[in-house]
């Protein structure tokens, strides 16, 4: 089960807690929501067309309804695995990662929500971006692409940046998004669930993370 294996890694995690600061009045409303979602208590079948709901009203107005929006800094879901998703509401519920609204919401969350949300995202097909203005630049694309290969980035995300399981799908995500995360995995203020990324990252230079993460955005993947 998903579940008991994170709750093992879970116990491996050895950083310390990093408190939040204090919700917006945005989160803040959308958590009474969450809450309301748990006190509904349903079987599996009729929950997941709660969860359906519970994403329109409280998630989409930052994910959008279909997964992807184009609010700045927000990661699309769409096409997104639902043990990855787990593992990343648990870390924000934990306070192991960090966001303002995302912690203030996943402080809401039973277990069974965190279930219940990630299955729902996992549902969601992938939503292709909107066409650039202009098409990637060719020569960018490539070096990129070099880097991608050269520090075995396909190697877990796969040569389509698809992802699988805890494994992230990439390929499409938002370039200012990744670059943020890439970021974040380096500096360590993105711990994440496993030390996969701080690893993969480790002989990376950061000079060269705007150029991966202009690569893995405009990757469109199969
Ligand atoms: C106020 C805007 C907002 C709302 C509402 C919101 N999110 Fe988020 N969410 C974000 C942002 C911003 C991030 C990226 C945080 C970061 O940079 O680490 C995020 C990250 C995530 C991630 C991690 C994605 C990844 O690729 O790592 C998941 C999963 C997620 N949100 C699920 C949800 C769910 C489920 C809900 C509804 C219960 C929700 N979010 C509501 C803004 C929001
Ligand atoms: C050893 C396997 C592995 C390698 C190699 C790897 N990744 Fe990852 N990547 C992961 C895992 C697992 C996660 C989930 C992070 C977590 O929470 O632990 C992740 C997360 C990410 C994320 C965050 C996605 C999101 O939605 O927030 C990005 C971006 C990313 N990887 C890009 C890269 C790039 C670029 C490279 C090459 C420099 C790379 N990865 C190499 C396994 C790997």
């Amino acid at each position: 089960m998903a579940w008991r294996r994170l709750a093992a890694a879970a116990a491996l995690l050895s950083l310390g807690l990093v408190a939040g600061p204090p919700a917006s009045a945005q989160a803040g409303k959308a958590a009474a929501r969450v809450s309301a979602a748990s006190a509904a208590g349903t079987s599996a079948a009729a929950g997941a067309a709660v969860y359906a709901e519970r994403f329109r009203t409280v998630c989409a107005a930052c994910h959008g309804a279909d997964g992807r929006s184009d609010m700045a800094g927000t990661p699309v879901l769409a096409g997104q695995h639902s043990l990855y998703a787990i593992t990343q509401l648990f870390l924000f519920r934990e306070g192991r990662r960090n966001n303002e609204a995302m912690v203030a919401l996943a402080k809401q969350m039973k277990d069974a929500d965190l279930r219940g949300f990630s299955d729902y995202i996992g549902t969601l097909p992938p939503v292709p971006a909107p066409a650039p203005a202009a098409p990637p630049d060719a020569a960018r694309m490539s070096q990129g692409q070099a880097l991608a290969r050269e520090h075995k980035c396909v190697f877990c995300h796969g040569a389509d940046l698809a992802g699988g399981q805890g494994v992230p799908r990439i390929g499409g995500q938002k370039e200012d998004y990744v670059l943020g995360t890439l970021q974040g995995f380096k500096s360590g203020t993105r711990p994440g669930y496993t030390r996969a990324m701080t690893e993969a990252l480790s002989q990376v230079p950061e000079k060269d993370l705007p150029l991966l993460a202009y690569f893995v955005a405009n990757s469109t993947g199969k």
